[in-house]
């Protein structure tokens, strides 16, 4: 009996020193990924006739009003101005498998209504990238003006490489290492590539400065409803408050992140995030369902003065609505960013989902809004009152039409205004 008391120690320091490095390859080998990840780094062109970047400029529209300093720099190369020239919204995606067109609408989404610049990141299979680079390159100038993009291919700590692909979809892991591979980024917004913008991307982009001292990323809950909450009722896993939170829609300040020491229940000491996610999936893998969510639940479970919660608005998906209408702040103000999670894009189960979709995905870039992007999308809602997402879908269309109508203006006014902007200095 001693005996066998002895080597279960044995096995016990052996275990834990293993552990030990691990952690430590886990670090020194996404160092290394880095450098080798396919980067391409597209300048923006220099605007050379008034018409380029016209979408950019700030109008006097609902934007306008809803954040004041919006003003773009872009027009005034001088020394000045360049701190405020990187006010430009740093966005993050993840795509594997067939998710390329989705993903491209998605970008299509944030480049339509945003009048500040964007920069994507854009984490995905090797044999994707060529598509991105493609599709991305025969969007009309005046819209490539408005982003940059950086393509990365999947990359994961070594040693563990299978275990994270297996964890969840394809590849869903990857954004938990993304602070740590995009090391020089002060802050990034993550988003599915089920996700589209219904509102500037600059607006979500603003929450980061209501950030007290203490939080370092902003999620909205999994669920409104307890009583069809999928947390509190199965999770075998602590997770954040009453119902969770939803990651289809992350934003960090991964200054922060990387920095925070994370209470856990792995030791008694505060770890680092690097060194908590591997420890912390060998514990609760055979108990997590949904891959990396259930790890940010458990994160954000210890360390709730770390996480900013914003409104369901923020992160819409059929849930909201499939057994009738149960976000408030949707109802009182739109819909700000629509995640058609379940497929609802591409099957027929939520009809007014897919509407939006195809809207945003049909519409012709450089053509009017109104015409051929909300009025074809009234027309496939109304197919799709028999539904209950589609009777809420007026919450779709509010905060779209605001957008539509900020852009209209200020392409108006840029129009008007002619050359004006050439003799700036
Ligand atoms: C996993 O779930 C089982 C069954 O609910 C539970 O007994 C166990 O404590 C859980 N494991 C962890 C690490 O929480
Ligand atoms: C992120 O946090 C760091 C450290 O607190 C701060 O300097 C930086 O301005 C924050 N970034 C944003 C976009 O708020
Ligand atoms: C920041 O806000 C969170 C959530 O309301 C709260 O738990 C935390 O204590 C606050 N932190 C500070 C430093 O006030």
């Amino acid at each position: 009996m001693r005996c066998y008391f002895h080597a279960f120690f044995l096995c016990a320091v052996f275990t834990f020193c293993s552990l030990l490095y691990v952690l430590s390859k886990v670090a020194s080998s996404l160092e290394e990924g880095e450098e080798q990840s396919s980067v391409r780094n597209r300048r923006v062109p220099h605007r050379s006739s008034h018409d380029a970047g016209h979408l950019l400029r700030k109008g006097p529209g609902l934007l306008g009003l809803r954040q004041p300093e919006n003003e773009l720099d872009s027009e005034r190369p001088d020394s000045a101005v360049k701190a405020h020239r990187d006010e430009r919204s740093h966005l993050a995606v993840v795509a594997c498998g067939p998710r390329l067109e989705e993903t491209l609408t998605m970008m299509k989404s944030a480049v339509l209504f945003s009048q500040k610049p964007l920069h994507f990141y854009i984490f995905a299979e090797d044999n994707l990238h060529e598509g991105f680079r493609h599709s991305l390159d025969s969007w009309p100038s005046t819209v490539q003006t408005k982003f940059k993009f950086t393509l990365y291919s999947i990359t994961f700590p070594k040693e563990n490489a299978n275990e994270w692909k297996k964890l969840f979809k394809p590849c869903a892991s990857q954004r938990l290492f993304l602070p740590l591979i995009l090391k020089e980024v002060d802050s990034l917004l993550y988003v599915d590539t089920d996700i589209l913008f219904l509102n500037p991307v600059e607006d979500i982009w603003a929450l980061l400065s209501q950030f007290n001292s203490s939080q370092l990323a902003a999620m909205a809950p999994e669920h409104e409803e307890p009583r069809i909450g999928w947390y509190n009722r199965f999770a075998r896993h602590p997770y954040y408050g009453k119902t969770g939170i939803n990651s289809g829609v992350m934003l960090m300040n991964m200054t922060r992140l990387r920095e925070k020491l994370f209470k856990n229940d792995l030791t008694t000491v505060a770890l680092h995030w690097e060194q908590i996610l591997m420890p912390l999936l060998q514990k609760y893998k055979l108990n997590i369902t949904w891959g990396d969510q259930d790890l940010l639940n458990i994160i954000f479970h210890h360390n709730p003065e770390s996480l900013y919660m914003f409104p369901c608005q923020w992160n819409y998906r059929p849930d909201h609505c499939m057994y009738g209408s149960n976000c408030q702040q949707a109802e009182q103000e739109g819909v700000f960013i629509l995640h058609g999670n379940r497929g609802v894009y591409h099957n027929d189960k939520q009809p007014a989902f897919r509407a939006v979709y195809e809207a945003i995905q049909k519409y012709p870039f450089g053509e009017n809004m109104e015409a051929l992007l909300l009025e074809p999308l009234e027309e496939s809602l109304q197919a799709a009152t028999h539904t209950y997402c589609g009777r809420a879908s007026h919450t779709f269309t509010r905060s779209l039409k605001q957008s539509v109508t900020s852009v209209q203006q200020d392409v108006t006014q840029r129009r008007q205004s002619g050359h004006h902007i050439d003799v700036t200095p």
